[in-house]
């Protein structure tokens, strides 16, 4: 009896451990994006504790863990498209730690953020109601609480069907991230151009799944090629808009050699890569399907219940 006993809370156990399925075994995926997202934090303790975080430690902090907040966004919004294009349905059992990391790291952002304001909360309450950016990251991190307080097994399913309406805000919440990031980047706006760009690369994946023309071989490169012309029109609107700098020349960088790759020209190298691991994971496949379930590569697209979120 104890034996049993001691069988079943090991086993429960195991089933509630980060890195495995709801079988207990250890996933792949699941222990991959566990290490992903505890390195950045470690790495981010070491710095400060070894003096590496400059001369304010605490600014630092705010930075680092805010660009990480949004590259693990980033990254949760990856997983659908990633999962059809590379044909990888396990993939998912990803995407919920992933969110529950970006959700982690906005809530120590702004955590951080208090502390930099030395717990005047008072004060902290006003800077968020009165400046724009506050207010936009603010929002933001409302929205992720909301998705991560709905993410429990038990939320999945009181919430039905409406778990996965509710959970679309994700985009506009990576929006206004996005949008946040930009707003305070200061004179250096090319992580938050490619963020941005990354962004639209992954809805234009999804336009593109629920569109005729599905993901396919040959849709991959173009949907690269727009995300890339995208880029360089959210940096131009950015220049143009927002700063008194001649946005026509950080336009004109674009089609220059540089020291280092423009934003744009990222974005059009990952969407490029991608449509090349599409290409090869497709292989044997036609590249002109002749019906719209074949477009759509329904061998790995798994319902979209919200089960399926690991
Ligand atoms: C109440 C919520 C939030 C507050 C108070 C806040 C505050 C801040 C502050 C003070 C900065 C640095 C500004 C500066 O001094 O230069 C910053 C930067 C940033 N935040 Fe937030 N933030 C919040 C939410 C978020 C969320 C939800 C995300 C992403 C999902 C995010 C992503 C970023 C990014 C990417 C940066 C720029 C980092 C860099 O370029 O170095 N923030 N935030």
């Amino acid at each position: 009896m104890r034996y049993r006993k001691t069988m079943t809370a090991t086993a429960l156990l195991s089933r509630l451990l980060p890195w495995t399925d709801r079988a207990g075994r250890v996933s792949g995926w699941k222990l991959a994006a566990f290490i992903a997202a505890v390195l950045p934090g470690l790495w981010l303790g070491w710095l400060i504790a070894s003096g590496g975080g400059g001369p304010k430690p605490v600014t630092f902090a705010i930075h680092d863990t805010g660009t990480w907040a949004l590259w693990f966004l980033i990254a949760t919004l990856a997983i659908t498209p990633l999962r059809r294009i590379g044909n990888w349905p396990k993939l998912i059992l990803a995407r919920r730690l992933l969110g529950l990391t970006a959700l982690a790291y906005s809530v120590i952002h702004l955590g951080l953020y208090v502390v930099d304001q030395h717990f005047d909360l008072g004060f902290v309450v006003r800077e968020i109601a009165l400046r724009a950016y506050l207010t936009i990251g603010f929002v933001a991190t409302l929205g992720l609480l909301a998705l991560g307080l709905t993410s429990t097994d038990g939320a999945i399913r009181r919430l039905g069907s409406n778990w996965n309406r509710l959970h679309k805000l994700v985009y506009p919440i990576a929006a206004l991230g996005v949008l946040h990031g930009f707003m305070q980047a200061k004179s250096d706006v090319a992580p938050a151009t490619l963020m941005a760009g990354l962004f639209v690369l992954l809805m234009l994946y999804r336009a593109a799944h629920a569109s005729r023309f599905g993901l396919t071989r040959a849709g991959l490169p173009i949907v690269a090629a727009m995300a890339g012309a995208a880029t360089m029109a959210i940096e131009y609107a950015w220049y143009a808009l927002a700063t008194g700098i001649p946005a026509h020349l950080v336009l004109a960088a674009n089609f220059e050699i540089g020291d280092e790759p423009r934003p744009a020209m990222l974005v059009g190298l990952i969407g490029l890569a991608i449509a090349a691991l599409g290409g090869w994971r497709m292989r044997g496949t036609s590249a002109r399907p002749r019906r719209r379930g074949d477009v759509r590569l329904a061998a790995c697209d798994t319902p979209r219940t919200a089960t399926t979120t690991g």
